[in-house]
């Protein structure tokens, strides 16, 4: 395994849209649609790892870019896009160094992939540069969720398999995680194997510590308010109804003046 300043890499982002299967019914597609039409476009897809979100939305004629730290994930990005025919703007750069020339009247960071940012530097960062990159009125929505650490260790569990088209053979992806609950860390270990003829013919494991952080819908809301954002409110698991802290799963919305 090599090591590299971003954590999607390998056979992690080889198999990703393989082992996610369909996700056109997932409740964040119509949420952050319905988020953009009433903001504006042009709109920024953060951490579009390899273009679910952004090309879905593309096909529906909206003009959104992507930008993801990953070159492995911009690069699958590029392959899917040509798929589709699709032309896509795609950056590779950290959310924490974004520097697009264009300005966006939305930013969507969806997938809870904010909570990579784990030093409370790069999120403030991360932050200036969204507002920086928004046009004035422009949106900033961010789904987010916090982690239930319960057990603080998750022993290794198969968390999915799919048929490789290309030859039948199956690919079966192991996770196993743990939790630093008074620093709020997830490490994760991701384990691929592909099996053919009940044979293991190929195994990697990608260990990513740390993973993640959480922090509360009232946290998050002022780390908004903290960063210029104005009408800072959260909206409750994709559902456009306020969130409270009680909600494990909410979206922090917040406006350029
Ligand atoms: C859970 S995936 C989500 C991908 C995509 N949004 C989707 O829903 O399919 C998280 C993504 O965040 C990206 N990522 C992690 N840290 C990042 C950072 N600091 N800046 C930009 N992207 C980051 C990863 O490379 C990965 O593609």
């Amino acid at each position: 395994m090599s090591t590299t300043d971003y954590g999607y890499r390998g056979m992690m982002v080889e198999y990703w849209d393989l082992l996610r299967g369909d996700t056109s019914k997932w409740s964040s597609r119509p949420y952050f649609i319905k988020i953009i039409k009433d903001s504006g476009e042009p709109a920024l897809d953060v951490a579009c790892g390899t273009g679910r979100v952004m090309f879905d939305y593309m096909q529906e004629g909206i003009d959104i870019d992507g930008v993801d730290i990953s070159p492995e994930m911009i690069s699958k990005a590029r392959e899917n896009a040509d798929n589709l025919g699709l032309k896509p703007n795609l950056y590779a750069q950290a959310m924490q160094n974004l520097d697009i020339p264009r300005r966006y009247q939305t930013i969507i960071v969806p997938s809870s992939s904010f909570l990579h940012l784990i030093n409370v530097a790069d999120r403030h960062e991360a932050l200036k540069r969204f507002y920086e990159h928004l046009n004035s009125g422009g949106v900033l929505a961010m789904s987010l969720r916090v982690m239930d650490p319960n057990p603080v260790e998750v022993d290794w569990e198969i968390d999915s398999e799919a048929i490789r088209p290309s030859d039948g053979a199956l690919v079966r992806r192991w996770f196993r995680c743990n939790y630093d609950v008074d620093n709020r860390i997830q490490d994760t270990e991701d384990r691929y194997e592909i099996i053919k003829d009940d044979k293991i013919i190929h195994s990697e494991t990608y260990i990513s510590s740390p993973f993640l952080t959480w922090y509360k819908c009232s946290e998050a809301v002022e780390y908004l308010k903290q960063a210029g954002f104005i009408d800072v409110h959260a909206h409750s698991d994709f559902k456009f109804e306020p969130a409270t802290d009680d909600d494990t799963s909410y979206i922090v919305l917040g406006k350029k003046p």
